[in-house]
């Protein structure tokens, strides 16, 4: 089993759409096997997006994900990170297909409901960043 980094954002919990997202996430097979509700602080939204600060959306995209609390979560199943991105559909969600969580809540590309991590090597960064190893029970 693989374990995957996930994140409900800003415009999913806004609405109370935590509970819709994660009965997405277990239909799909995936066991949640941590998960807190946080508010994130800008430093924390840098360092996790780091890799995108060149772009020019970067300044909006943090300011989006500390806009309201957001629910990070470890996720665990058979090929769980590409299951996830799978269940998470594309990220414009004009191309998510049908019955992806993007597809059916997200209301823009920035404004996308969920994160999931892209390999397993950010997986395990992403991971570290927000849980301690006693806090993830699978
Ligand atoms: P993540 O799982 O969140 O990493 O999404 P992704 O891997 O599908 O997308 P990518 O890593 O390319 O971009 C990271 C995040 O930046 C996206 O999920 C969006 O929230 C945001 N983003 C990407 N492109 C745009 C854009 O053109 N405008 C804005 N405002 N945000 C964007
Ligand atoms: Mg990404």
């Amino acid at each position: 089993l693989e374990r995957t980094f996930s994140i409900i954002k800003p415009d999913a919990t806004a609405r109370n759409l935590t509970g819709a997202v994660n009965a997405v996430i277990e239909k799909a097979g995936l066991r949640i096997v941590a998960q807190k509700r946080i508010q994130m602080t800008r430093a924390q939204a840098e360092e996790f997006y780091g890799v995108h600060r060149e772009r020019p959306f970067f300044g909006e995209l943090v300011d989006f994900m500390i806009s309201a609390p957001v629910v990070v979560q470890v996720l665990e199943g058979e090929n769980g990170i590409a299951r996830y991105r799978e269940v998470m559909g594309a990220t414009n969600p004009e191309n998510a297909a049908e019955g992806t969580i993007r597809k059916l809540y997200a209301k823009s590309v920035g404004e996308n409901s969920v994160h999931g991590s892209d390999a397993p090597d950010t997986a395990k960064i992403e991971i570290a960043q927000f849980f301690a190893g006693n806090e993830i029970v699978g």
